[in-house]
């Protein structure tokens, strides 16, 4: 029997290419887009890891979803430094939410709150993507706007502390396996992941909507 990381993985991979290949991502990362749309793309970031982190200190604790808290993973003060480069210093006054990003931060919320197990399909969908094709996305970022290689603007996808990302990855994999879930839980893990990735397309869809590509 597969193992429950590549069950996950396996699982996500159709949703995974519906959401790199998504209008928003293809049109940011072919270069179409300004600078602005990727402001704005990282602002809604930011409310997704503040769901995902402002829990992580009451988490730590929880049986299940405790060994994924990992500081090395945390990604807020990144995010806040670079939207401070994007924004200005007081980005805080203009940020906002589209409503498919409230949708997304509020069901990372709920399962925080009621289901642990819940909780790691969304911090798998993110972090391990982060560390993943996040890197492409930096580079094309880094080429398109300018930016200082892996400096402000781009911090969101610096894993300072972690040296070896695939090794990190191998382990995160052990992590997922070693969850104490029985098969009808971890079905239930997958379904929440699938969730999360068709959440990220609804954020991207938003994001096309408000950013169309001019032809
Ligand atoms: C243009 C955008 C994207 C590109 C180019 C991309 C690319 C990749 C690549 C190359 C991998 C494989 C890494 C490996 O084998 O270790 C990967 C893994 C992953 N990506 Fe993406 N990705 C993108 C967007 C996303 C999005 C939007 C999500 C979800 C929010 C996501 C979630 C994941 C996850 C969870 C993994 C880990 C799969 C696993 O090994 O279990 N990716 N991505």
């Amino acid at each position: 029997m597969d193992s429950f990381s590549t069950l996950i993985r396996t699982a996500s991979q159709e949703l995974h290419a519906e959401a790199n290949t998504s209008t928003f991502m293809s049109d940011l990362l072919g270069g179409g887009l300004g600078v602005e749309a990727y402001a704005r793309y990282t602002e809604q970031l930011w409310f997704v890891y503040d769901a995902l982190e402002s829990v992580a200190e009451r988490l730590a604790a929880d049986p299940v979803a405790g060994p994924f808290i990992r500081p090395e993973l945390m990604r807020l003060a990144a995010l806040e430094r670079d939207l401070a480069h994007l924004r200005g210093a007081d980005w805080r006054s203009t940020l906002s939410a589209l409503p498919a990003t409230r949708v997304y931060a509020d069901r990372i919320a709920q399962c925080a709150r009621v289901w642990p197990a819940g909780y790691i399909a969304h911090h798998y969908t993110r972090y391990l993507g982060d560390l993943s094709g996040g890197q492409i996305v930096r580079d094309r970022a880094e080429k398109a706007w300018g930016f200082a290689k892996k400096g402000d603007g781009v911090r969101f996808y610096v894993f300072e502390q972690i040296a070896n990302p695939a090794a990190f990855k191998r382990e995160y994999r052990d992590l997922l396996d070693a969850v104490r879930a029985d098969d009808l839980e971890r079905q239930r893990i997958v379904a929440e992941c699938k969730r999360a990735f068709t959440l990220n397309t609804a954020v991207f869809r938003a994001l096309s909507e408000e950013f169309p590509l001019s032809a």
